[in-house]
Order: C-alpha cells, then structure tokens, then sequence
C-alpha cells in the first residue's frame, strides 16, 4: 500500500516540477524574444504547462487518497490490487501524454490536448479507484464523516465530467458549435469542481487530524458547506458560458446559485478570528501552514470569482488575463497548498528527519511563494483590466493593446520565477526524503 502511494506521490511531485519549467519558459517565450518561440513555439507550451499541472493536481490528490482512505477504512485485507493496476495505468498514460505532445501530437480540447484516444486509459484507471473506494465504503458501512462524502462525490463526478468533456467525439455535438462549446465550457467548469470535492476533502481530513477534533467532521454546518459545495459543481458552470445564446433561465439560475458563494466568503471572514488562536497552536506545522495559506487564496480567489460571474464584469473579464489569474491563482493558491500540506503530512509520518534539518528554509521558501503568487495574481488581474477595457470600450489596434499590459506580463513573469524556484525546491526536499 506505502509503496504505490509514494510512487504515486513522487510521479505528482515530477509533474509539479515539469510544469513549473515548462511554465517559466512559456511566460518569456511570450514576449517573442530572440529566435526561441521558433524552436519552442507558446502555442505548445501552454498545452504542455497546463496539462502538467492539471496532472499535478489530480495525481497528487489520488496519492493522498490511497493513504487517507487506507488510513480511514482500515481495510481486512491489505491487498490493493484494484489500485496497483489503476495507478499504473494512470502514470503511463500520463507519460504518454506528455511524450505525444514532446513529438507534436496534440489533438483534443482546450485543457485536455492530447489525442482523444486517451481519455479511455484515464476513465478505466478512475473508474478501478472509485470501485476500490466503494468496496471499502461499504464493507465499513454505518455513518461517514464529510470528508468521506466529498471524496465520494469527487470520484463519481470526476466520471461523469470527463466523460461529458468527450462528448464532442460524437457528431451530434460537434456539428453545432453552440452546443459544443456549451458543453465543453459546462464540463470543465464541473471537471474543476469534482476535483475540488476531493482536495477539499483532503483539507478537512487534515484539518481533523492536525486538531483532533474529529466531530467538526459530522457537524450540520460541515453538512450544509458540503451541499452548497455541490450545488455549485452542479449549477455554476453557468458563469462559464454567459456569452453564448443560451437560454435566460439557465443564466438566471447558474448567477444565482454563483451568488451563493458569498456565503462561503461570509463563512470564511468569520471564522478567520478562531484561525488566529489556532494558529498559534499550530504554527510550528508546516502542513498547517500550507493549509492557512490556502485559506486566505480561497478568500481572495472568491472575491474575483464572484466579481467574475456578474454578467456586466464577466463581458469584460471573458478570454482576458483575469481568466488566466482566475486558473492559476486557484490551482496554485487552492489547490497546491492544499496538495503539499498533504504531502509534507504523509513524507513526515514516515521520516521526519530532512524535513526538520530544513523547516526554517521550507518556511522561508512558503512565504516567498505565496508572496511571488500574490504579485503574479495582481500583475495578472491588471493586464486583464486593461485588455478588457481596451478590448471592448475603445477599439483600437490589438497592439496598442499590448503596449499597455506588457509591462504587467514582465512582473507576472518574473514573479513566476519565484513561484517556481520555491515549489521546486519545496518539491526536491520532499522527493529526497526517505520513505521505505
Ligand atoms: C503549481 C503551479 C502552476 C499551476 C497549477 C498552473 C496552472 C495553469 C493553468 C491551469 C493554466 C491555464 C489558464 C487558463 O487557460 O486560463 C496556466 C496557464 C499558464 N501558466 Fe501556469 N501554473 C502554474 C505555475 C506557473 C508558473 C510558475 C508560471 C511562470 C510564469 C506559469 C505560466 C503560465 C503561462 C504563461 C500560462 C499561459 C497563459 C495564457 O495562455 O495567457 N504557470 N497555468
């Protein structure tokens, strides 16, 4: 069981790494310097950067969910069969993946640009963990804490999702771009929301472990987070297509049900106070650390969120940088921390040792990241306002356009390279660490 969920762990770490270069090359092939973007085109960067990092996050997330269900389930029979088998299908595919795009073989849609043919290894490798996770559940059977429901709910949706984000393959969608794009622009939004009911899962286990206050787990108000949560996957994809003729209804109902989140922001502000004392109990965690992190980008990444659903903002927000700092101060900002509070929990239940030598550099290297992401954030939000405003209320020449947000993408760039100087190394000291 150790062994594929390190494997597991370590193949995410590697990923993380690959899309941090990849992403720190694509920011300055953008400006087009010297003879580079020739060899090295952004067109197949961008598709190899966030395919490894969407691989990051779901690979990283899996691994943890082999330890904590393991852990939670206490399963007779320590024979993961189902697992061995999912996870190897799912890291040579994800290596297939990144070798088809190493050869120029692209194909797919916007987030999944590999050849289509993929999507089946991913679907039959899911499908094998979520029937191992089941099979647990039910042998254990009785009352489940939330975090067991939204580890649930994300393998099941995850299925459905992706399956939806394939359904172009069939004529019937595909021949009529208002549906197809529709249904793309609806399935990636709740492709994002599956995977967060199980990195959010992950979080609240964390949480419960690192306090030991276990019956947050079943409280009602965990409950009712959990069920607007899923609401959302749901319904919100909706803000992701306002500017395609669909009917007002759909519109009306996704802006309400988007509007919702301000309640998790409420719920937030509110608990920030307890957080405070608790973190004065905690500090000394890294994975702690990592979580409080995350928190405060689950704050400011709903803000823009909220902005970006109001029909009248998103008009100028659409297809701009605001949509780039959206993705990545989530998937960062959420997601990675999130990932990594995790990580350093497991590596350091197995040996402390090279992760104590280093805490004050790991510290140090967790500020500065998430110091670089917040001014890689803001550097991103700016070009988008000015491309938006640019965009749509003066019409003038796309170049004059760019005169003005470039110096915005240079900040954005070069803060990425800290973002991924200090991942990277975050992510080496973990890969050295001992785990057998
Ligand atoms: C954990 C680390 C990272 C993750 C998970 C991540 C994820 C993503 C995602 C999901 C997108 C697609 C955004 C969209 O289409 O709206 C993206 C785009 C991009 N990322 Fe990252 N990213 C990471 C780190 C970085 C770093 C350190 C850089 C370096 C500057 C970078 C540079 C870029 C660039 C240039 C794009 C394309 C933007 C565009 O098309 O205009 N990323 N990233």
């Amino acid at each position: 069981m150790n062994n594929i969920s390190f494997r597991m762990l370590r193949f995410a770490l590697i990923l993380l790494i690959t899309a941090l270069s990849i992403g720190v090359v694509a920011a300055f092939i953008f400006f087009d310097i010297g003879t580079f973007n020739q060899y090295l085109p952004f067109y197949k960067l961008r598709p190899m950067h966030v395919s490894a990092s969407v691989f990051w996050i779901f690979t990283a997330a899996q691994g943890g969910l082999y330890v904590y269900s393991n852990e939670y389930f206490k399963p007779e029979k320590n024979n993961p069969f189902l697992l061995n088998i999912s996870s190897a299908i799912w890291m040579a595919t994800t290596i297939l993946i990144l070798l088809s795009f190493v050869l120029g073989n692209f194909g797919g849609r916007e987030y999944w640009e590999f050849p289509p043919i993929f999507a089946i290894p991913l679907l039959l490798s899911w499908l094998l963990l979520a029937i191992h996770f089941f099979k647990m559940l039910f042998k254990k059977g009785g009352k489940f804490p939330v975090f067991i429901w939204m580890w649930s709910t994300g393998l099941i949706f995850f299925l459905l999702t992706y399956t939806e984000a394939n359904l172009w393959l069939f004529p019937w969608f595909r021949e009529n771009i208002i549906r197809d794009i529709t249904v793309q622009w609806k399935a990636n939004g709740a492709i994002v929301g599956s995977w967060n009911q199980i990195i959010y899962g992950t979080a609240f286990y964390l949480m419960t472990k690192i306090s030991g206050d276990e019956d947050v787990a079943f409280k009602w108000q965990s409950f009712f987070f959990y069920f607007l949560g899923l609401t959302n996957l749901i319904f919100n994809w909706g803000h992701h297509t306002y500017n395609l003729p669909a009917a007002n209804w759909i519109r009306n109902v996704s802006y309400i049900i988007s509007m919702t989140e301000w309640v998790f922001l409420i719920n937030i502000m509110q608990s920030f106070k307890s957080k405070l004392s608790e973190s004065k109990k905690f500090a000394n965690i890294i994975p702690y650390r990592f979580l409080l992190a995350s928190e405060i980008w689950v704050f400011l990444n709903l803000i823009l969120a909220i902005l970006m659903s109001i029909p009248a903002i998103n008009i100028y927000t659409h297809g701009t940088h605001i949509t780039v700092a959206h993705a990545m101060g989530t998937t960062i900002g959420i997601n990675t921390m999130i990932l990594f509070a995790s990580i350093f929990y497991i590596f350091s239940n197995k040996d402390q040792s090279l992760i104590q030598k280093n805490k004050s550099n790991i510290n140090l290297a967790i500020w500065i990241s998430n110091i670089s992401l917040l001014i890689f954030w803001v550097a991103l939000i700016i070009a988008g306002i000015i491309k938006g405003y640019y965009t749509v209320s003066q019409n003038v020449a796309f170049e004059t356009t760019m005169q003005h947000v470039r110096p915005f993408l240079w900040i954005f760039a070069i803060s990425g390279v800290f973002i991924a100087a200090t991942l990277t190394y975050l992510s080496v000291i973990l890969l050295k660490t001992k785990t057998r």
